[in-house]
């Protein structure tokens, strides 16, 4: 599931992997964000990232299971993984400096989704594993992550500081003021902890490359299946064409176009037959008027979709009056995209 914040994506997944559900396959929603109500109705009381099960209305054993993303939880799960030792894993779990290399290294959040996606893909108990993705400004940052970690990892920059170790070679080169500064932000020990960092991160090199390719394996292998979520105006039209292509360069296969928040068509004027006040038959005019621009304009960016995407199957979901957070709705959403 990817796409722009606040087009559905959440809600949409969690659609989708209730009525995955109720139709009797055993399924997992890995959710990222969910607003709170809908965190409640997934049963999660507290935040939490382990896997539970959902209670379902009417179903004795629910086939639901929803776990919530926590990434730093789950980059420290794979430092314990990739770490040659119990002393070096403690060693960087305990470095400040990887706490806020974890939080601020862009697409964190993508690589512990993706990360989550292959552990939940090797157990076998369950069928269907729908992904949210998190909320990224851009779409394309799901499919980069992987990508931009190998580069981080490489980073000559941060392989310099690494091999430099003392701040006193820096020194020499006019770098007092960034030195002062960095000191300040971080604290005095910022360039040993660096250094550390760095060297207890290297020899995982292997580890993380053979993870990245396991996971772009599975998202190009045949079982998985990619729905983008989008809403019809100009800026989601292109930014999912180029989304589409990223893809189509990728070899990850598109199952298909999600069109969110669709606006019903609306009476564009009051009947003459209701008599109301003229100042409040302005108002109410404005508001049909602009509703009915709104209507008008995401019908022309419909058609566009409609004539660009080719065979790529789409699937249009009407706006609904409140926030979604019922299995009820949700399920009647789902039903819409398991076809
Ligand atoms: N079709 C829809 N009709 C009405 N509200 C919707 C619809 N789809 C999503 N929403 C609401 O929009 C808000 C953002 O949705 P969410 O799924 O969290 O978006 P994202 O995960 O893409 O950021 C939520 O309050 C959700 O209930
Ligand atoms: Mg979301």
């Amino acid at each position: 599931m990817g796409g722009p914040g606040g087009v559905g994506k959440t809600t949409v997944a969690a659609a989708l992997g209730t009525q995955l559900a109720l139709e009797g396959h055993r399924t997992i929603v890995l959710t990222v964000d969910p607003a709170k109500r809908l965190a409640q109705a997934l049963g999660f009381k507290t935040f939490s990232s382990d896997l539970q099960n959902v209670p379902l209305p009417h179903t004795q054993e629910s086939k639901l299971f929803a776990s919530m993303l926590d990434t730093q939880r789950y980059f420290d799960k794979v430092i314990t993984r990739f770490a040659g030792s119990e002393k070096q894993k403690d060693k960087i779990l305990n470095n400040r400096l990887y706490r806020i290399m974890v939080e601020s290294l862009g697409g964190s959040h993508e690589y512990a989704a993706m990360e989550r996606l292959l552990e939940f893909a090797k157990d076998s108990s369950f069928e269907k594993i729908v992904v949210d993705t998190p909320p990224s400004q851009n779409a394309l940052d799901l499919l980069d992550a992987p990508q931009k970690l190998a580069n981080f990892m490489d980073n000559s920059v941060l392989r310099w500081f690494q091999k430099t170790k003392t701040p006193f070679s820096l020194f020499r080169h006019g770098t007092k003021i960034a030195i002062k500064l960095l000191e300040k932000l971080f604290g005095n020990d910022f360039f040993k902890a660096l250094a550390e960092v760095m060297d207890d991160l290297e020899g995982m090199h292997t580890g993380f490359r053979d993870r990245n390719l396991e996971v772009i394996q599975l998202l190009k292998s045949q079982a998985t299946g990619f729905f983008l979520v989008t809403y019809p105006s100009e800026v989601r039209f292109t930014e999912s064409l180029d989304f589409i292509k990223a893809l189509k360069e990728k070899e990850i296969p598109l199952s298909g176009v999600i069109l969110n928040r669709i606006e019903k068509e609306f009476p564009k004027e009051i009947p003459p037959s209701i008599e109301l006040p003229k100042q409040e038959r302005e108002e109410i005019e404005k508001v049909l008027t602009y509703r009915s621009e709104l209507v008008a304009q995401q019908q022309y960016w419909i058609s566009q979709f409609d004539s660009n995407l080719n065979k790529i199957p789409q699937i249009k979901l009407e706006k609904r009056s409140g926030p979604i957070h019922d299995l009820e709705t949700l399920s009647q959403i789902g039903k819409k995209l398991v076809f």
